[in-house]
């Protein structure tokens, strides 16, 4: 069987959760269930990023304590998986015991290698904001932005991680292996940026100024700066989420577009050549969601509550729209009618109509019961070679990672149902007691096509799909790909449907108005 250990970014701690972590989390969750239904023992690791400047800094104005507020702030993130279904195996925490000790044990490794040092860091530092400002930060006209109050240039001493020593070996593995990095031509950003000399890596910040993280083993005035916390956290949670570094496997590692350089593309890969440990398996970047073509941002009041979206419109739908709507590894514009539209389209008038038709006309003519289909005639056989046509493509596409494609190819299975229902119109052959077996013979390929979607889309709307074959006389419960996947289900006839419900009922605004 093979293994797959799939992992997110780790969210920052310092404000509630936005339809980016929902996109991220909901995503890697699909392709862990994707995973387990072809038949890969998957260990699905999520978590949130506690430490750091910025945590400190909100837990002061919440005048919280810096755990208290993280505390806090973790319950909206586990109530917001809760509410989507994401279910990871693990949801790792940093500021538990057991990845405070693996990042000392990963330090103190380093350090005695040589390959952490002690040196000087020079920059410029905002009095105002307690933090060292980047390049970035300066305007145009070389002065900083006024929230920033004063900014002096400020030396101090810190330790070093030495990533120069690692530069040409990675160097070189990309250019072996672009393949390393989800879509290929994110590669060409990391080489990009290892054209230059890198210089070491600031690990460490004096405790004076930044209480909140984890101490040096090696200097207790010292904590641990960000990315050699956050990325550790890969990991702590690997293997059976001990913080044992020997059980670290090759990841795919699922993350957003900001944090490919030069943390995950650089940092991390030289940190594991340095610790010895095996390089990931891929880097998965996804793409950034905007609304109305602008960056998602609190100070603009730009910003969408996954959570409210979930609860208008349901986890599934949401889960839905943003799988179907975003080609992975590329932004994605938000749009709450695009959402509604495609819930009351594909989902409620496509999906969930066929199962409502079929399955009352599987009460009203069989009693409940999907009757034996006789041998296929022509239009029943194709109708079959169009749904496994689909069927195929989906499993291609979400192997490719085009995961919006692969759902509108198994869609085509969906709609290929709608029109044979249309096209042999059961309600007229229930009238003809001489077209009774192809009455059967419709409305069993109704039942199966069903049956075949249902099991494969359940690890984008899962509730849905459980509720859905529950209908249809089955277990709720999805299992792995029988061996000759996939093939038309043998075993139907004579089994007794559930109760059919919709699948997406009219929404409170949809429903007819009553004057
Ligand atoms: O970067 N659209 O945390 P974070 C899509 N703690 N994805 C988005 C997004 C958007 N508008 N905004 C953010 C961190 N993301 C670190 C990670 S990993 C060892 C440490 C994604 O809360 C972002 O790209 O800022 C990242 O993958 C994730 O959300 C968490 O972002
Ligand atoms: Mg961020």
């Amino acid at each position: 069987m093979e293994r797959l250990f799939l992992t997110t970014a780790i969210d920052y701690a310092n404000a509630r959760p936005h339809l980016g972590h929902a996109y991220e989390k909901v995503l890697t969750d699909a392709l862990a269930r994707f995973a387990r239904r072809r038949g890969e023992d998957v260990r699905f690791l999520s978590g949130l990023d506690e430490h750091g400047q910025k945590v400190q800094q909100s837990a002061g104005k919440a005048g919280k304590s810096p755990q208290e507020f993280v505390d806090d702030i973790s319950v909206h993130f586990l109530g917001l998986w809760r509410d989507l279904r994401v279910e990871p195996d693990d949801y790792l925490r940093t500021t538990e015991v057991r990845h405070k000790k693996l990042v000392q044990e990963v330090l103190s490794l380093l350090y005695e290698k040589g390959d952490i040092i002690r040196g000087t860091f020079q920059g410029f530092y905002s009095v105002r904001a307690e933090q060292f400002l980047t390049e970035k930060e300066r305007l145009p006209d070389g002065s900083w932005p006024e929230i920033y109050g004063e900014v002096v240039e400020l030396t101090e001493e810190n330790y070093f991680f030495k990533l120069s020593k690692y530069q040409d070996w990675l160097r070189e593995l990309l250019q072996k292996q672009p393949s390393l990095i989800f879509p290929e031509f994110r590669s060409k950003e990391v080489l990009g940026a290892l054209e230059k000399p890198l210089p070491d890596l600031c690990i460490s910040r004096p405790k004076a100024r930044l209480a909140w993280g984890i101490p040096l083993p090696f200097d207790e005035t010292q904590v641990t700066y960000v990315w050699f916390d956050a990325l550790l956290n890969y990991v702590t949670g690997a293997g059976s989420g001990q913080g044992r570094i020997g059980e670290w496997s090759p990841a795919v590692h699922v993350i957003g577009k900001d944090i490919l350089v030069p943390a995950h593309g650089i940092y991390w890969p030289c940190m594991l050549k340095a610790l010895g440990l095996p390089l990931f398996k891929k880097l998965l970047v996804h793409g950034f969601w905007t609304r109305k073509s602008e960056k998602l941002s609190k100070s603009t009041g730009n910003i969408v509550d996954p959570r409210e979206l979930a609860e208008k419109y349901g986890a599934d739908s949401f889960r839905y729209y943003v799988l179907r709507e975003m080609a992975l590894g590329h932004d994605a514009d938000f749009d709450e009618e695009s959402l509604a539209a495609r819930r009351k389209g594909e989902l409620a008038h496509e999906l969930g109509n066929l199962l409502q038709r079929a399955g009352s006309m599987i009460g009203r003519y069989r009693d409940g019961k999907i009757p034996a289909a006789a041998q296929p005639d022509a239009m029943s056989e194709a109708f079959r070679a169009t749904v496994l046509g689909a069927l195929k493509k989906w499993d291609e596409l979400m192997q490719k990672y085009q995961i919006h494609l692969a759902l509108g190819e198994l869609w085509k299975g969906v709609q290929a149902g709608n029109q044979m229902i249309e096209a042999r119109a059961p309600w007229k052959l229930a009238k003809d007691p001489a077209k009774s077996a192809e009455l059967d013979a419709t409305l069993a390929d109704a039942m199966a096509v069903l049956e075949l979607v249902l099991e494969e889309v359940e690890c984008v709307i899962p509730r849905t799909a459980s509720a859905g074959l529950i209908q249809l006389g089955l277990p709720g419960k999805v299992t792995r790909r029988p061996a000759d996947w996939p093939q038309w289900p043998a075993h139907q006839a004579g089994r007794v449907l559930g109760s059919i419900e919709p699948l997406f009922p009219l929404l409170e605004d949809e429903k007819p108005k009553s004057s």
